[in-house]
């Protein structure tokens, strides 16, 4: 709800275990690929935030039919659909939505999509996506507010992506997999949640190679067909609960919070002092003595999510010594530096690089969420700022984080929505 806030009282370890959502970004990819077939495909384990609902009431507007079977679960039939653009007042709203241009081109010769909202980090330019639509035959054009790609049928090509862009890699997935012919994509992204896309895809009938390697191969098919799909964990979520426990001293068990995602996030969690424990059910993460100063890049994966580079921040303002932060995928995501200096952090920024000098205490006070991991970033310094925390501008966390302040809250911090 516009206006809510969140009320946080700094100072309580966070003991217990906490259940990992179903992935927030996963989660509209596969929607955007039920676009790709007539039948009935069935979703599960989708998180209950706002970027869902966003991305499912953009299908709504192409006319596509969404049935909610429980709270995690929905059927999308996209037999139907009477407009082949996005509705630009929904497609505003976040950054997936433009991955309804792939499946709505291949499948229906065109689509067409406004420049996509999302987080404020950055330029987010589009170019990779439409020269990888050109490449595959279509005639990309930009009509008033909208890009607009048509092509009758896409013909497979070799495609060199200039940068391993997330979105762009599965746009061009998804139109390939109806394409004439076989598709390369070559530095593709390799994040997990291409991979997973991929599964979908394959058990769709597609005929998709590689998917979370660097080089994608995809055969195009006919048509393809419904299917059941299983959301995967959010990783990211599970790395954020990950640095809460550090934060604030204490334990959590982090229940399908898939370690191998994690790789790179516990490599720096244990080098700054934390304790990491790969158990069946998920991690556990245990903090029982003083942080040391660590520096990390954020870059593609198998690297350091970008998406945690502000939670990491936060942990090293309470580390000792001077930590080095460099964001190497987004230009502009440094802008919480300046909440968090509010705080009483001691931290400055260089271009995309954050310097950090810790061990610093930080004192609660009115901050704003600027975006959805810029406000999941307030959230863990004011579990461990002395006093109360109020932070506004919470819609962006609800747009991404499931309950996350009922999860907190059964781990033992203190923090209520106002
Ligand atoms: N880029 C281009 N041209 C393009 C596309 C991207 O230059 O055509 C640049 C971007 O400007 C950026 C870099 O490539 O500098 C990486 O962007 P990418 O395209 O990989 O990001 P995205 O696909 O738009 C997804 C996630 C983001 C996540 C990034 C990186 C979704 C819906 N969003 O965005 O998630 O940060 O990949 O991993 O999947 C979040 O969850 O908070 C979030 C922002």
């Amino acid at each position: 709800m516009p206006g809510e806030r969140f009320l946080v009282e700094g100072g309580h370890r966070l003991k217990g275990s906490v259940q990992v959502s179903g992935n927030k970004n996963a989660a509209v990819h596969a929607i955007a690929a039920t676009l790709l077939t007539a039948d009935d495909c069935c979703l599960e384990n989708l998180p209950a935030i706002g970027d869902v609902r966003s991305m499912l009431d953009i299908l709504g507007g192409l006319g596509v039919e969404v049935e909610r079977l429980s709270p995690s679960s929905v059927r999308i039939n996209a037999a139907n659909i009477h407009t082949f653009a996005a509705p630009s007042d929904l497609a505003v709203s976040l950054r997936a939505s433009f991955l309804v241009m792939g499946p709505l081109l291949t499948r229906f010769g065109q689509g067409a999509c406004c420049p996509p909202g999302g987080d404020v980090i950055g330029l987010r330019p589009l170019d990779i996506h439409l020269t990888g639509f050109a490449a595959l035959g279509a005639d990309v054009e930009r009509e008033g507010d909208k890009f607009v790609a048509r092509a009758p049928r896409l013909r497979g090509n070799r495609i060199f992506m200039d940068y391993p862009s997330v979105l762009g890699t599965q746009n061009l997935m998804l139109a390939a997999s109806l394409a004439e012919g076989t598709t390369v994509i070559v530095n593709a992204a390799a994040e997990p949640e291409i991979a997973t896309l991929g599964d979908m895809l394959n058990h769709m009938g597609a005929r998709i190679c590689g998917a979370g390697s660097h080089t994608v191969e995809i055969g195009g098919v006919g048509e393809l067909h419904g299917t059941t799909h299983r959301i995967m964990p959010d990783r990211i979520e599970a790395g954020t609960f990950a640095i809460a426990a550090a934060i604030s001293e204490g334990e959590v068990e982090i229940r399908d919070g898939e370690a191998r995602h994690l790789d790179a996030l516990i490599w720096k969690l244990r080098e700054a002092g934390v304790e990491v424990d790969e158990v069946e059910t998920g991690v556990v993460v245990r903090r029982r003595g003083p942080l040391r100063a660590v520096n990390a890049q954020a870059v593609p994966y198998p690297g350091l999510a970008t998406d945690l580079q502000a939670p990491m921040s936060v942990l090293l303002t309470q580390a000792d010594g001077v930590s080095f932060i460099y964001e190497r995928v987004f230009d502009n995501r440094l802008l919480y530096v300046g909440e968090l200096r509010k705080m009483g952090a001691e931290m400055v920024t260089s271009g995309t690089t954050a310097i950090i000098t810790g061990p610093t205490p930080l004192y609660g006070t009115n901050v704003r969420a600027l975006d959805l991991r810029a406000g999941a970033a307030l959230v863990l310094a004011a579990l461990a700022a002395k006093g109360q925390t109020e932070i506004s501008e919470i819609y962006h966390l609800d747009r991404g984080y499931e309950n996350l302040d009922g999860k907190l809250r059964a781990l033992g911090a203190v923090i209520e929505r106002i």
